[in-house]
């Protein structure tokens, strides 16, 4: 049985967080598939035995696919042990980082019909020479707003790598103790 992990990117950031987890689940002893959440088709759910999300935040919003297909799929995810992650900005400061302290993610858990049984907050990238014009100033006068990098030729990558694999373990262990609660 493995962990299926599907992710919703703009940039890419998000999918990175998910095979770093993957990577890290499988040192764990877990095999785990990552899946673009915008592009999964037909999920064979029975040959999973957790389920992950992940999503970043674009000008306030996770994207509205992220919505359907938990709506869509709903059912098959309240079998699954699930957890969620998402990737944002505000999340660079760490007193930002967690499901209760970061407004992207405490909205979504309060309002998502899938309740997961773990949640994360991870920081994401900025990278400034990728974006079109007008994202590039936007970013950038958020940025200068909140105190972070205003350099557009700059760009950084906030997400702490150490908190993505303790993550992995956790999910790892959640995994471990329904199998136990079955067997
Ligand atoms: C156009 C644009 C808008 C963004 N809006 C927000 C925002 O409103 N709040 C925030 O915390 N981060 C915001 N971010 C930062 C992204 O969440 C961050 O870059 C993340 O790493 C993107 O993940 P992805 O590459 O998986 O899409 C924005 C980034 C871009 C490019």
């Amino acid at each position: 049985m493995k962990v299926l992990i599907l992710f919703s990117t703009r940039d890419g950031q998000t999918r990175e967080i998910a095979a770093a987890m993957a990577t890290e689940l499988k040192e764990q002893g877990l095999d785990a598939d990552a899946v673009n959440l915008h592009r999964a088709e037909e999920i064979r759910w029975q040959n999973y035995s957790a389920v992950v999300i992940g999503a970043s935040i674009r000008y306030g919003h996770f994207h509205p696919a992220l919505e359907r297909f938990i709506k869509k799929h709903l059912q098959a995810l309240k079998q699954l042990p699930g957890a969620f992650y998402s990737v944002n900005l505000v999340a660079r400061k760490p007193e930002k980082r967690t499901p209760q302290t970061n407004n992207y993610t405490r909205k979504f858990l309060l309002n998502s019909p899938w309740q997961p049984e773990l949640s994360a907050v991870f920081a994401g990238a900025l990278r400034y020479p990728r974006y079109r014009w007008y994202d590039r100033m936007m970013i950038r006068l958020i940025m200068k707003m909140t105190g972070g990098e205003t350099d557009v030729s700059k760009e950084v990558v906030y997400t702490d790598w150490q908190q993505v694999a303790n993550y992995a373990h956790e999910i790892a262990q959640l995994v471990r103790k329904k199998r136990s609660k079955q067997a």
